[in-house]
């Protein structure tokens, strides 16, 4: 399939190109739409071959088109903001800054290959440079390459060489992964310095952002290694979105349909009415707010979890087993989205799940160009490896299931079971 990537020279020759690509598509693609190049204040949620970039554009300037919107992550003496919004560079260095507070130097690191894309990057970094002290950038492997022990290392020995001491601080600017990074090194560089971060991906925003769980992969498998270190400020620029990927933008929106399956009926709603149409910037921010929100209060109730939190892991049990099955090859939130299929059709068969619930949200997953068809998947090798997700219970998995748009139940289904449950329900 023919990429539209940021090598195709000006902004609008890129938009064009990638407006003819997606027009073409309409033509042999189901889910896709057509936005307009030049549409203002507006973001398409569907409709894009992998690879492609998508043409959107949010809106500037006009202060009735902003959206701004601050959310209290409420965790005692460790509570931060997170600032959502196409909230500029100024704004953006502000909060970091009121969050840091006192610093004695700032590291900003930050993915290597948003550093080439974004032209949000250099302002921001120079903006912080301009208002804290000792700033100096870092640039992370892109993605998941920065997430192992030894790109820690190297970061860690970056610090010490330049002189950042314990009054120092991060500031990391990328997805899920460059924040996972710098998380789990700002937890552990000194035995622990405080850290801001700049989510730069959808998904990165509505989850990898809040919470405070870092860490990096290993050998034996993903996230095993990390810690619990909470961030002083999160703050998303909507603008970053820009150059974000298609492909990415639709994972991101798994997590998405996710707290709206488990926690909030209304963005669920929401999500059916836009998905397939062009959003303006203020709908978009709304959703990634109410998604923030879902993620908030499950974490404000269970910080570490041992409880509620679990919630979170709707999709995630038979998600986690595909996405590894496909050796990394689907997208985490492309794999959520298969696992939210397969926890639907387990909950219909236990006669949990509203059996309507499952067509509808197979239907919206579809229309935002997640992967939704199963068959592929069910298979030995991806079943057996449901046994080894490390979120497992004794002899029970505590399998999350949603009965209607907004309620989660936890039913624990012994190891034993399970398989045979499972293959029946697919
Ligand atoms: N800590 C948590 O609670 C939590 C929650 C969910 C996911 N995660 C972790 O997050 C990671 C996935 O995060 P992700 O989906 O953001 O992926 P990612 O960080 O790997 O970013 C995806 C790709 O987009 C690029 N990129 C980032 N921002 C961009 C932008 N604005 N424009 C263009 N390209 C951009 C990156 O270089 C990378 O190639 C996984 O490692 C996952 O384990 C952590
Ligand atoms: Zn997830």
């Amino acid at each position: 399939m023919d990429k539209v990537s940021t090598s195709f020279g000006s902004p609008f020759r890129r938009v064009l190109l990638a407006g003819l690509l997606l027009h073409r598509s309409l033509e042999d693609s189901h889910i896709s739409r057509f936005v307009p190049p030049g549409s203002q204040g507006a973001f398409v949620v569907s409709g894009f071959r992998h690879g492609q970039t998508v043409p959107l554009r949010l809106s500037s300037g006009s202060a009735s088109r902003r959206f701004v919107t601050t959310i209290s992550v409420p965790l005692g003496s460790r509570s931060y903001d997170v600032c959502i919004g196409p909230s500029g560079v100024d704004e953006t260095v502000d909060r970091i800054a009121q969050g840091l507070g006192e610093t004695t130097g700032v590291a900003v690191l930050v993915d290597s290959r948003l550093g080439q894309v974004s032209p949000r990057v250099r302002p921001l970094v120079a903006a912080l440079r301009a208002r804290l002290p000792r700033v100096q950038r870092w640039d992370l492997p892109a993605g998941e390459t920065c997430k192992n022990l030894a790109a820690i290392e190297r970061t860690c020995d970056w610090l010490a060489e330049h002189g950042y001491d314990r009054g120092a601080a991060l500031v990391v600017l990328g997805g899920g992964a460059a924040s996972d990074h710098a998380g789990f090194a700002a937890s552990i560089y000194l035995r622990g310095i405080a850290y801001a971060t700049c989510p730069t991906t959808l998904l990165a925003m509505v989850d990898a952002s809040v919470g405070g769980k870092t860490g990096v992969d290993i050998t034996s498998g993903k996230n095993l290694v990390g810690a619990f270190h909470q961030p002083r400020a999160v703050v998303a620029d909507l603008e970053f979105l820009q150059t974000l990927p298609a492909r990415e933008v639709a994972a991101g929106l798994a997590e998405v349909v996710k707290a709206g399956l488990i926690a909030d009926a209304s963005l669920f709603d929401r999500l059916e009415r836009h998905a397939g149409s062009t959003l303006p910037t203020e709908v978009l921010g709304q959703i990634i707010e109410a998604a923030v929100r879902v993620k908030v209060d499950v974490v404000a109730d269970d910080e570490r979890e041992s409880g509620r939190r679990a919630i979170l892991n709707f999709g995630h049990t038979v998600g986690h087993a595909i996405e590894a099955a496909s050796g990394f090859t689907l997208l985490h939130g492309e794999a959520v989205s298969l696992g939210m299929v397969a926890a639907l059709r387990l909950g219909v068969l236990r006669g949990v799940t509203d059996p309507a619930l499952l067509g509808r949200t197979t239907r919206l997953l579809a229309r935002l160009g997640l992967p939704v068809d199963l068959d592929p998947w069910l298979r030995d090798d991806v079943l057996d490896r449901i046994e080894v997700d490390k979120k497992r219970v004794s002899q029970a998995v505590r399998f999350v299931l949603v009965p209607h748009p907004g309620q989660a139940v936890l039913a624990p289904i012994e190891f034993g079971d399970l398989k045979e449950q499972i293959r029946r329900a697919l």
